[in-house]
């Protein structure tokens, strides 16, 4: 049996890049996760045990713990858990629970799928560093403070953008600086500015970046 097609998708907080790999999941019926939604998951488990996301002991329980069946719901998506699930990703100890799972998960997509999308910060570098296409998706911080802004508007939650601004950069800043798999621009990613397009725009530019390296892939498993 062949090899799955993956697409990684990397990026900064609220820069698109969840929408962007839902649709290519879609568009080429691929299996998706998203990554970050496990550090959430991580978060909520520490936080709903009064413990420390800063906690390596804590923070390694609560990824010990994770309840899959939460990953698509709200109660994850607050900007508390954002802040805390940048926590417990930059302890060691976390990313190595984690990393079967996303492993496992890329090497075979649920539904028999002959590919997978992974979002994240880490997954064209580390969990696939030979994924068969990569995109890393920023978009400029005012933009991208006033989507969460909206998004977390639309869950009832009201918020300052100014603040929302300064967690977004300070977040940034954690997400890159930390010395175990910061985020980066991955070897190979094609760079995707979503700061000036909407929707449909950023997903025709995800498409031209990626679809060469995907096609060919699916047209080798064809042949072979
Ligand atoms: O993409 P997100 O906002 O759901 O991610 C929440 C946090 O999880 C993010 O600030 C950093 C961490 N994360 C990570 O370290 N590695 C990943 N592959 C995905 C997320």
């Amino acid at each position: 049996m062949s090899k799955p097609i993956v697409i990684a998708v990397d990026g900064t907080a609220a820069s698109g890049k969840g929408t962007l790999a839902k649709k290519l999941a879609a568009h080429f019926h691929f299996a998706h996760l998203d990554s970050g939604a496990l550090y959430r998951l991580t978060a909520l488990a520490v936080l709903e045990a009064k413990g420390d996301p800063n906690n390596p002991d804590d923070a390694l329980r609560g990824a010990q713990t994770i309840d899959l069946t939460l990953a698509g719901g709200p109660s994850i998506r607050t900007d508390v858990i954002g802040r805390a699930a940048s926590q417990v990703a930059a302890i060691p100890a976390v990313r190595a629970a984690l990393l079967d799972f996303q492993r496992g998960f890329l090497a075979r997509p649920p539904g028999g799928s002959p590919g997978a999308v992974m979002d994240g910060r880490d997954i064209g570098s580390v969990i696939a560093p030979d994924a068969t296409a990569k995109l890393y998706v920023d978009a400029r911080p005012e933009i991208r403070a006033h989507r969460r802004w909206q998004e977390l508007q639309a869950m009832g939650i009201v918020r300052d953008e100014g603040d929302l601004l300064r967690e977004l950069v300070a977040r940034d800043l954690a997400d890159k600086t930390r010395a175990v798999s910061p985020l980066i621009q991955a070897p190979g990613a094609g760079l995707l500015d979503t700061s000036d397009l909407g929707i449909d725009a950023a997903f025709a530019a995800a498409l031209a970046l990626v679809s060469p390296k995907v096609e060919g892939a699916l047209k080798d498993r064809h042949r072979g």
